[in-house]
């Protein structure tokens, strides 16, 4: 039994659970929602063709028949909710959403994409997620934020599309150059879990088998590998929500779209990196220190031989003493 094989061990367990949970993180309604890689606070969405809140700004320079559509979608809008100009604006985020048919919140996981209204109300601050539904998850899911809007508007009440509501293209743009990258995550998450795997069952050999140098190094390559594959994801899962969010936020504040990353995922990322590496360094000191007991045996043998005789002799010393 070598049970300072049993650390590393631990370390994979954990890390193997957790790479396993940020792949499955918000695969069905309801399960880890919070873990969200960026989630998109709709529920202000279009207040720009409510014209009491608007700068106005935005339709002017459509055709005429356009314009009065608009002022017409307007009109409907702003007849529904009730309240003047301004304490209109606190109901706005809790009702407009509704009134347009599409969810206060969409949220990015890594295989699929989750939706929902938030909890008391959206204006209440660290108000919690209501799920409704999730998209079915895929492998390598691609987020296509704008086709699921605009699914949701035109079965809406308002029966209109994203180009009325003057969403930018650029977002969706944005969004389509990291499908590679998370792509790319997915397969590197795949392959650190695996790996995270194999080095639990390469662990249990080792905690078993008394220290061959061999198995040390075989669990330290497991190890490593799973290290850099959740390394790589991790990173590119960072810098994928910064930029997300940047280019969300960047085009869609104006027309009420905000977009958050979601830390609980990172945290979870990472943690599981920081134990894979606590375990590759693990099996670097199992390796050292086989390596001074294998030098120390070599060492020790003759000098056994040569003091085999008067350790038999002392002992048979103590016995005839009797002790
Ligand atoms: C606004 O509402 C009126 C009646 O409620 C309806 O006839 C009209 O088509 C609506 N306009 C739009 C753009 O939905
Ligand atoms: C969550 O949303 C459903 C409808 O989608 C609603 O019936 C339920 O009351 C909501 N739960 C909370 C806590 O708001
Ligand atoms: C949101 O919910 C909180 C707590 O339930 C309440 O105090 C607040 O007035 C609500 N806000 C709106 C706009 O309904
Ligand atoms: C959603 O966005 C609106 C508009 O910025 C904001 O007032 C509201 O607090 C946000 N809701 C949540 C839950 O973050
Ligand atoms: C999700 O999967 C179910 C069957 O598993 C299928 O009926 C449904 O059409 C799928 N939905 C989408 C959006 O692909
Ligand atoms: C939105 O609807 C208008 C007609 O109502 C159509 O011309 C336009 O192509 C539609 N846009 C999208 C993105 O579907």
């Amino acid at each position: 039994m070598r049970l300072s094989a049993l650390f590393p061990m631990a370390c994979a367990i954990v890390a193997f659970v957790l790479s396993m949970l940020c792949l499955f993180a918000g695969h069905k309604p309801g399960f880890m929602e919070e873990y969200h890689i960026v989630t998109l606070n709709t529920s202000t969405l279009g207040h720009n063709l409510i014209p009491t809140t608007t700068t106005s700004s935005g339709s002017t320079p459509t055709a005429t028949s356009i314009g009065s559509f608009f002022s017409s979608i307007a009109h409907n809008i702003s007849s529904t909710i009730e309240g003047d100009l301004d304490g209109i604006i606190g109901d706005v985020a809790d009702k407009l959403a509704k009134e347009l048919g599409i969810k206060q919140w969409y949220s990015l996981h890594l295989m699929d994409m989750c939706e929902g209204t938030y909890a008391p109300n959206a204006t209440e601050k660290g108000a919690s997620l209501n799920v409704s539904t999730c998209s079915n998850q895929t492998a390598m899911y691609h987020f296509d934020i704008s086709k699921q809007l605009n699914q949701e508007l035109e079965v809406g009440p308002l029966k209109i599309n994203l180009s009325d509501i003057d969403w930018p293209s650029d977002i969706q743009s944005g969004l389509n150059d990291l499908n590679v990258a998370l792509d790319a995550t997915f397969v590197l998450y795949a392959i650190g879990i695996a790996a995270a795997g194999c080095a639990i069952l390469a662990s249990l050999v080792a905690v078993f088998l008394h220290g061959s140098r061999l198995i040390s190094f075989g669990n330290w390559g497991l190890a490593s590998l799973s290290f850099f594959a959740l390394l790589i994801a991790s990173i590119i899962v960072t810098v994928v929500q910064s930029k997300a969010t940047h280019i969300i936020n960047k085009y869609g504040n104006e027309i009420g779209v905000y977009a958050y990353k979601g830390g609980k995922y990172l945290t979870l990322t990472w943690v599981a990196v920081a134990l894979m590496f606590l375990a590759t360094m693990a099996w670097v000191v199992e390796f050292c220190v086989g390596r001074r007991n294998k030098t120390r045996e070599y060492t020790e043998k003759p000098q056994r031989t040569r003091w085999g005789k008067p350790r038999a002799s002392d002992e048979a010393a103590f016995r005839r003493a009797g002790v």
